[in-house]
């Protein structure tokens, strides 16, 4: 690659994992050459900042104009408005007065409060399971857990679409990774039928909503096979917890499988609206996790304003269950209606709602002129997805008003035509 030949055009992230050259930042000149390509055509919407909260509106800094700018916000995992809840908030800096800043330690040592122990039990029971453990991040928790469980001779078992930290978390495990086709029992058999000889322990992973796609895993289907080859399963529930189930309770809840899935872990980081990870399961895998678990015990405990936000959080989950109901109003509008306009929304069947675009560059100007129009929400290039099935994604909340949902349908119907993807 030449440096005069880098035109944000042809090129994508993926064209700057390696650069062979003895200086060892050479690929980072090679990468700016082109971000800098990326941002004058408009394109670089990474990293647009917040002026205010992360809720259904939002003022950005619009590095484009170098002006303020009132966003409606389709991008966020906050899909309860818990981020700014009064209850949450509240308790939060209650938390702050009486503990101060920080846990002052990993978890294992002295990080343990009290509060952690009682975030702990909510979690688990609303996951129908004995124990939890809490990490510092979904990331973490994925990567810990994975590799703390799946050792020598084991083997972790994924769906293609898995979040990445998944992913991450298998490829760090001492065992080996097989991946089948998204959502395919066929394939997922052939594999446990293959790893049945060659592996000792199984470990069958997937999101129980997929993160790109919004689409829900089959897990009495899943179950059945892992049953049926001595598998384990383990459900990442980041974007499920607090949106399906009849009380938002996840998939355990939505598919009735209390007690039937092994590890229901997720992330307290989307409709919980704070940071973090867990790991919901039996009271001895859970102990097996905490002593075994890298980037569990070498890492500090979470903050006690966060952790007691995050109670709170739970506890509007259970009794204000008419923040979902808004959430599910808005998401079959928005669905709906963009199906029918004519978007390829994939399979979607929650929040998250694909728009499939196909060509990378189309999307980079689709997305540009939807930020000028006011509509924040992400663009999904290669490497991240295919590339016939780049994206736009939208997230929906709870807070959106019916306004907020009708401009950004407008807008999205207006620039679909323009780009020739909806007639
Ligand atoms: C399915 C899934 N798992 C894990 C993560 C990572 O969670 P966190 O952001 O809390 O580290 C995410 C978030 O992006 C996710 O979508």
């Amino acid at each position: 690659m030449r440096k005069r030949e880098i035109e944000g055009t042809d090129y994508s992230l993926a064209d700057f994992y390696e650069y062979p050259d003895k200086d060892l930042f050479a690929k980072a000149k090679e990468l700016a050459i082109y971000l800098d390509d990326f941002t004058k055509r408009g394109h670089n919407s990474y990293r647009r900042t917040l002026l205010t909260p992360c809720d259904h509106r939002v003022i950005i800094w619009d590095d484009m104009t170098k002006q303020k700018k009132e966003m409606i916000m389709m991008g966020s995992n906050n899909y309860l408005g818990l981020v700014t809840h009064p209850k949450v908030k509240e308790a939060g800096i209650k938390a702050y007065e009486k503990w101060g800043m920080g846990a002052g330690g990993v978890p294992l040592l002295s990080g343990t409060l009290d509060l952690l122990k009682e975030l702990e039990h909510r979690l688990a029971k609303m996951k129908g399971c004995e124990d939890a453990v809490v990490f510092s991040s979904g990331y973490s928790m994925n990567l810990g857990t994975i590799s703390a469980l799946v050792r020598r001779g084991d083997v972790a078992i994924n769906d293609k679409l898995n979040h990445a930290s998944i992913i991450d978390g298998s490829r760090f495990a001492d065992g080996d990774m097989r991946v089948f086709k998204h959502n395919d029992m066929e394939h997922l058999e052939k594999i446990l039928q293959y790893s049945d000889n060659k592996y000792n322990g199984k470990l069958i992973i997937v999101d129980s909503v997929f993160s790109m796609d919004g689409d829900i895993a089959p897990l009495p289907e899943i179950r059945k096979l892992a049953d049926n080859y001595g598998a384990k399963i383990m459900i990442d529930e980041a974007h499920s917890t607090g949106v399906i189930g009849e009380n938002g309770r996840g998939a355990p809840e939505h598919f009735n499988m209390w007690g039937q899935i092994d590890i229901v872990a997720g992330t307290l980081s989307k409709a919980l609206a704070g940071v973090g990870g867990f790991a919901a399961t039996t009271k001895e895998v859970a102990d097996y996790i905490r002593l075994y678990a890298r980037s569990y015990f070498f890492s500090t405990a979470l903050p006690p304003a966060t952790i007691a936000s995050l109670i709170a959080a739970i506890d509007v989950i259970e009794t204000e269950p008419e923040l979902r109901e808004r959430l599910w109003k808005n998401i079959r509008y928005m669905r709906e209606n963009l199906q029918k306009m004519g978007y390829d929304t994939q399979n979607s069947e929650t929040a998250i709602i694909p728009i499939i675009i196909g060509d990378d560059y189309k999307l980079r100007e689709m997305n540009r002129i939807i930020h000028e129009k006011g509509i924040f929400l992400n663009p999904v290039p290669y490497p991240a997805v295919p590339k016939k099935l780049s994206r736009l994604r939208i997230s929906l909340m709870a807070t959106h008003t019916q306004e907020d949902l009708d401009t950004t349908l407008e807008v999205l119907e207006e620039v679909g035509k323009q780009f020739g993807i909806i007639e």
